[in-house]
């Protein structure tokens, strides 16, 4: 049922809410409370949400899905009411930002606009990312399926991550790959992430080789000269690798 206890706990959230933006926001720093509450669609959203998640684990009908959808309609942040939430979560500039039904968010979360944490296939159960706490989420990623990002862990703008992410490690680019782990660059052979093998140019190649080979053959039981051609690289790489490797 939805007690005072309940509605009391909420109160505190929305409270703790509101100081993370404050925190975490240079453009909040000085700004009044009521300011915040009318004007910073992430907070906005945030608070519907812990409406609609306590109205959830409360099992009212109808009322949760209401709130999450006129939410997502002025603030452009869709959480499902199902997700967890922990305490001092801040989405800085809001749009864009989706939140599936299984994702569970720890504490001092902080994402930009534009991020997805995602859900693979239809399969019941868990299906979106778990954020432990103090994690850090850059604008427009994407991460998506039943995956841990790790505690303090930082995801790069518009990254794209599909795999665990290890505590204190900074992941970028599609797919995410860890560019430092605990403030440090990452080192070894692993990091060229520049020239990934292209099979379907691999395949190509192949099929070009074994085509030259048997036109030389064929001329050759013609008598006729070996005029075939040469194979030429699909794809010549220029210049020194960026990725350094
Ligand atoms: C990922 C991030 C946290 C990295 O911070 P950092 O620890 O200071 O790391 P660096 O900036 O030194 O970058 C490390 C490497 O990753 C690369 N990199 C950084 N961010 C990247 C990104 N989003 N995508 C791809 N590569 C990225 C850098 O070019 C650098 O590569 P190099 O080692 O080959 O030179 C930061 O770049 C980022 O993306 N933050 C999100 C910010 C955001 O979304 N702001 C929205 C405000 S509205």
């Amino acid at each position: 049922m939805l007690g005072l206890g309940r509605l009391r706990r909420v109160a505190g959230e929305i409270s703790s809410d509101i100081r993370s933006a404050r925190d975490r926001d240079p453009a909040a720093r000085g700004v009044g409370s009521i300011e915040i509450l009318t004007s910073w669609a992430g907070v906005q959203a945030l608070l519907a949400h812990r409406v609609a998640h306590a109205l959830w684990d409360a099992k009212v009908p109808l009322a949760p899905r209401v709130i999450s959808y006129g939410s997502r309609a002025v603030t452009g942040v869709e959480i499902h009411p199902a997700a967890q939430i922990g305490a001092d979560f801040f989405i800085d500039h809001g749009s864009g930002v989706v939140i599936g039904e299984t994702a569970e968010i720890g504490d001092r979360v902080t994402l930009y606009q534009g991020v997805t944490l995602g859900g693979t296939g239809f399969a019941p159960g868990k299906r979106h990312p778990t954020l432990e706490d103090s994690v850090t989420v850059g604008s427009g990623a994407k991460l998506l399926g039943p995956l841990t990002i790790g505690r303090n862990a930082k995801v790069g703008a518009n990254t794209v991550v599909i795999e665990d992410v290890p505590a204190e490690t900074t992941v970028v680019g599609n797919p995410g790959h860890p560019v430092r782990v605990e403030g440090k660059p990452v080192e070894g052979p692993d990091t060229d992430w520049i020239h990934l093998p292209d099979p379907i140019a691999e395949a190509i190649k192949e099929l070009s080789a074994r085509i030259s080979m048997l036109e030389s053959e064929l001329a050759k039981a013609r008598g006729e000269d070996d005029s075939s051609g040469s194979v030429t690289e699909l794809r010549p790489k220029k210049g020194p690798s960026s990725a350094g490797g």
